[in-house]
This record gives structure tokens, C-alpha cells and sequence, in this order.
């Protein structure tokens, strides 16, 4: 893998900014959901960063859980409506206050699906809670609850988001230089 700084054509978010945001987010879930019920599900892999900062903002008691779900025939960067689920939850999150965080809603796809199974589950409430939100991308119509950032529609990296599976660690989100980048 390239070293990141070959690839990236722009810091978006900068880490100072990007925890400021976490801070106001948990702090307005914090607010929304008074009591012990509320469940988080992190989406993996990029939901991961994120929600254990949003964690450490939100006040009340609450449980953690996490899935992975892939999408069936598609691209690298590109989804399909046919998600499935690779590794399930452990809780079962009937009755709870279930808020599912992810890195990036992009055409909306996974969180559909995902929405849509978990509602099966019944749940007292299901909200979304995404870190960043490519708008011009939409394809399916999803509720975004709590929004960290409207983005551009660029490739981006770092904070959860991967590079072909790497840099997820990165405390700021990039822009990748396309040109400049050289899948192995
Ligand atoms: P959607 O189903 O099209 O909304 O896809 C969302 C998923 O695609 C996210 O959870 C990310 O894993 C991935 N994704 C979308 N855009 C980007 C990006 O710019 N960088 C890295 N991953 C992305
Ligand atoms: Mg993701």
C-alpha cells in the first residue's frame, strides 16, 4: 500500500473538527434518549472509530453490539439492494432504543436493507445516526437521524473509511487523489 500522503489531493475533515462534531452528536443523543434502553450498532468495519468516539460523548447508560453485511454483485465502491448479513448481532433488540452508526451513507443501500431487516426484529425505536453523508449519491430513500457532515461526492478515506482496506486509523477524513493512486 502506498503511503497515504502519495494519495491524498485534501484533508476534508480535520481531526479537531471531526471531534468536535462526535462531542455535539453525543451530546444531542445524550439529550433524545433519557433512560438506559438505548442499544448502538456499529456497522462494520468503518463504523468502528466513530462510534466508539460518539460512545465515549454519550452520557446515558447504553449497550454497544455491531454487524457486518456485504452486498451481493457489486463493485468495490458500489452497492446493490441485495445486502447480506455476514456476522450478526448478539443482542437480541426487541424492545430496545436501537441507533445504527455508520461511517458513510453513500447510495443508501446497505442502511435499506439493514433498516429494513432490523425493523423485523421489533425494535421500540430505529434510528440512524451517519458520520458523513454523500447526498448527491442517493439512490434509495433512507432517514438520516443524526448527521455528522454532508460531504461531496468524492472518494474519501481515514476515520473508519478505508483505502482498499487500510488507513482506517487515520483521525481525519481525505480526499484520494484517484490519479495519483495505484491499486495493487
Ligand atoms: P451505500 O450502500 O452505497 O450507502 O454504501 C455505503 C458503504 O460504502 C459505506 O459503509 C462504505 O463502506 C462504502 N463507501 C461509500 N463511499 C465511500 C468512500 O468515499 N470511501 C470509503 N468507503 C466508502
Ligand atoms: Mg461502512
Amino acid at each position: 500500500m502506498q503511503d497515504y500522503k502519495s494519495v491524498l489531493a485534501e484533508i476534508l475533515i480535520d481531526e479537531k473538527t471531526l471531534q468536535k462534531r462526535v462531542a455535539e452528536l453525543g451530546a444531542e443523543i445524550s439529550a433524545d434518549y433519557p433512560g438506559d434502553n438505548l442499544l448502538l450498532i456499529c456497522i462494520l468495519r468503518g463504523g468502528v472509530p466513530f462510534m466508539v468516539d460518539l460512545s465515549r460523548c454519550i452520557t446515558v447508560p447504553h449497550m454497544m453490539d455491531f454487524m457486518a453485511v456485504s452486498s451481493y454483485g457489486a463493485g468495490k465502491r458500489e452497492s446493490t439492494g441485495d445486502v447480506r448479513v455476514t456476522f450478526d448481532l448478539q443482542t437480541n433488540i426487541r424492545g430496545r432504543d436501537v441507533l445504527l452508526v455508520e461511517d458513510i451513507v453513500d447510495s443508501g443501500h446497505t442502511i435499506a436493507s439493514v433498516l429494513e431487516m432490523l425493523i423485523t426484529r421489533q425494535p421500540e425505536s430505529l434510528k440512524v445516526c451517519a458520520l458523513l453523508d454523500k447526498v448527491e449519491r442517493r439512490e434509495a430513500i433512507v432517514p438520516i437521524h443524526y448527521r455528522g457532515f454532508s460531504i461531496p461526492n468524492k472518494f474519501v478515506f481515514g476515520y473508519g473509511l478505508d483505502l482498499d482496506e487500510y488507513y482506517r486509523n487515520l483521525p481525519f477524513v481525505g480526499v484520494v487523489d484517484l490519479k495519483k493512486y495505484h491499486p495493487e
